[in-house]
């Protein structure tokens, strides 16, 4: 192949890439399979690393290269990038309301109403469509040169697209992480033994401010832009024309949860509605925040040193509190690991009464200085389980006490012993029935063997009549045994003994998730179970076979190996099996009244990412596809619907709302 037509190649694969990345993070609407992208991917790469001299700063490859810095440069911001003033009540608002109408001297206002992320501020600066600097807010004046940080950002254009581009562009937004992957973040830091983070706004802010920016690709951070700097060449005249812009040129918007309303009584119904979802949105946000639209008012009503006078954000109730933490217990769970958590004065934190949080392990304990009586700063976010952020040590009085592990399990006495290498201590008791109880609570939960209406309480029941010692004997009981027990009707009793019945049949993955493997959780169940395909391969795979799964690592494999080696668990598998128990290999979708319909979604969804709303069809047995035809069965169309709608039309198609399909799925959300 000759130089040019490398460079030819290489300029469409850009092209086409950058395409892609538009239609997947941008709109949404990925229209390529990723292993499609990945092998444009890998031939850029390949085309690249032939003629390195062709190789731009802007290429979708170069998004991971650069080498660590030594410390940060400093990006002074052409306008200063100012914070928000605060209301705190919808009556707040409307005073905020007359002030903007007095000040331009209109009755009704047009505002845009956003959510407020709770990540970490950053200017993007385009020039000639080039991605030239990235910086963090800072002072609001000067920020630091964050540039190979943020390209790592796959939701970061490093090149704007379309029509009219300006010379200069500064672009404002918030880096967010997600909180399950704030989560998934956190859980690997325990497992490491590093210290986790607050929140997944430190997460990020963190992990935006690595020297290494290797560190920051590997952290999956998002963006989201909602402001502009100084523009050249360009004028608009309302924000939400920016906005709209600003998406055509390839930036990501989140347009689908903005909203352009008439007056203020329209802000305060967005604001209830988006405090309502707050906790079904996949990030973190901390309030809403309302803005003139346009921008000939926003200049006339100007700015504070501090912040604009044509824009307020609406703060929700918040999501961390302060009470007293009154003691510190542990407690035993089903692969034995004794965590500690603390018992608190209660708090309402964002509206639900707080007793208790988890402290996950006596690293983070010494790590955050927490002692009993101590005050706390607790925080619960969404349905993640509340914790302890942080203390307070300049209210001590001197009482407070430092957590040391127990020695001895408070439920069976036998030694709690620290694993070498590990952060989490364990009770050694074969049979503490702490972890048994634990062990078979999990063992009949929803991702595991599914067994309705077998709760705490009645595992707790069986444990102490002695009906039954470990999972296993569930599938031995008989009716009989059960009816004379306290608080079990006939029809209970019939219904529990079906409900074990029907759990007979599982699969694989969820067997393996409900035998309770230390460090095996649902998906590595499910992982496991696709690539072994039966349990006897998985009871027979060498450790170094089970190593090389894709996405196992050594601990994993370790603890998997391990658990197949020890008799009683041994001895459990077989009641299991002897029981009745069949597992099928491959996870069968619901059966639903979706089950083998096909959908195509069209439109700006309101409540649903594209992508969601896909895996939820396929979930519940039904296909979604990218295009209409008279195979289609259900066209789903959101707001502003493409030529598909059209397409719907012409072949007499089912077109349904956001709001039946909803009706639709609800049940089964
Ligand atoms: S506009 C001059 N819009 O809130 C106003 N800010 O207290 C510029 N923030 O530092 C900001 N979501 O980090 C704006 N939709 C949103 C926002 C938002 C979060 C943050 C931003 C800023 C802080 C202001």
């Amino acid at each position: 192949m000759s130089k040019e037509q490398a460079r030819a190649e290489i300029e469409d694969l850009r092209r086409r890439i950058n395409h892609h990345n538009y239609l997947y993070y941008v709109l949404d609407n990925p229209q390529i399979t990723d292993a499609e992208y990945d092998r444009l991917i890998r031939r850029l790469i390949e085309l690249e690393e032939k003629h390195p001299e062709l190789i731009i700063p802007d290429s979708p490859t170069q998004r991971i290269g650069a080498a660590p810095a030594v410390e940060f440069a400093t990006v002074e911001h052409s306008v200063p990038m100012l914070s928000l003033g605060n209301a705190f009540s919808y009556d707040e608002l409307r005073d905020f309301d007359k002030r903007v109408r007095k000040g331009v001297r209109v009755d009704s206002l047009e505002y845009v109403c956003e959510p407020k992320y709770d990540g970490s501020a950053i200017e993007l600066v385009y020039e000639n469509g080039r991605l030239v600097t990235g910086s963090t807010r800072g002072d609001g004046y000067r920020g630091e040169d964050v540039t190979q940080n943020l390209k790592t950002i796959r939701t970061v254009p490093l090149r704007l697209q379309g029509e009219g581009v300006p010379a200069r562009l500064e672009a404002r937004g918030e880096v967010v992480l997600n909180l399950k992957d704030f989560e998934e973040l956190n859980r690997k830091r325990l497992e490491k033994g590093e210290p986790i983070f607050a929140n997944p706004r430190n997460a990020a802010a963190g992990s935006l401010r690595q020297l290494n920016p290797r560190i920051t690709a590997s952290r999956p951070l998002n963006v989201y832009i909602y402001a502009r700097g100084h523009i050249e060449d360009h004028d608009f005249e309302t924000h939400w024309d920016t906005m709209q812009t600003f998406r055509d040129w390839g930036l990501r918007v989140n347009l689908p949860e903005m909203r352009l309303v008439q007056g203020i009584e329209e802000a305060v119904e967005y604001c209830r509605d988006l405090e309502e979802r707050r906790h079904s949105l996949p990030y973190e946000v901390d309030g809403a925040v309302i803005k003139v639209n346009r921008y000939e008012y926003q200049d006339a009503l100007g700015a504070t040193s501090k912040s604009p006078r044509w824009a307020i954000a609406f703060k929700f109730a918040a999501q961390e509190e302060e009470t007293v933490l009154e003691e510190i217990a542990v407690n035993v769970g089903r692969t034995g690991a004794v965590t500690p958590f603390a018992i608190l004065k209660p708090v309402r934190v964002s509206g639900v009464e707080v007793r208790r949080a988890t402290l996950h392990n006596e690293d983070e304990i010494a790590r955050k200085d927490i002692r009993a009586g101590d005050h706390v700063i607790v925080r619960r976010a969404g349905e993640v389980i509340p914790e302890i952020v942080k203390s307070i040590p300049e209210k001590r009085t001197g009482k407070e006490k430092i957590f040391q592990m127990p020695r001895k399990c408070p439920v069976c006495g036998s030694a709690i012993e620290r694993t070498p290498g590990e952060v989490a201590s364990y009770c050694t008791g074969s049979s503490c029935p702490a972890q048994q109880l634990e062990h078979i609570i999990h063992f009949a939960s929803k991702g595991a063997m599914d067994i309705d209406g077998l709760g705490e309480m009645r595992v707790l029941q069986f444990l102490n009549e002695g009906l039954i010692q470990d999972a296993g004997d569930l599938y031995y009981l008989k009716k009989e045994q059960i009816v004379p027990l306290e608080r079990m009707a006939d029809k209970s009793a019939e219904n529990l003994i079906r409900s074990i019945d029907k759990s007979r049949h599982t699969t694989l993955g969820r067997f393996l998730y409900a035998l309770g493997i230390r460090h095996v959780g649902e998906h590595t169940a499910k992982v496991l179970a696709a690539h072994f395909g039966s349990l006897k391969n998985i009871m027979n795979a060498s450790l170094e076979q089970i190593d090389q799964v894709r996405e196992i690592g050594p601990v994993v494999a370790q603890s998997v190996h391990t658990f197949f080696r020890q008799p009683k668990n041994i001895e459990l598998i077989n009641k299991l099996l002897e029981g009745r128990i069949k597992i099928k290999r491959e996870e069968k979708a619901e059966e639903t009244p979706l089950q083998g319909k096909t959908f195509v979604f069209t439109g700006a969804l309101e409540h649903f990412k594209r992508d969601e709303a896909k895996k939820l069809v396929e979930r519940l047995g039904a296909r979604a596809s990218s295009s209409v035809s008279k195979q289609t069965d259900y066209v789903v169309a959101g707001a502003e619907p493409g030529s598909k709608y059209d397409t719907a039309k012409k072949l007499g198609v089912n077109i349904i709302s956001e709001a039946e399909f909803h009706k639709m799925v609800e049940q089964y959300l």
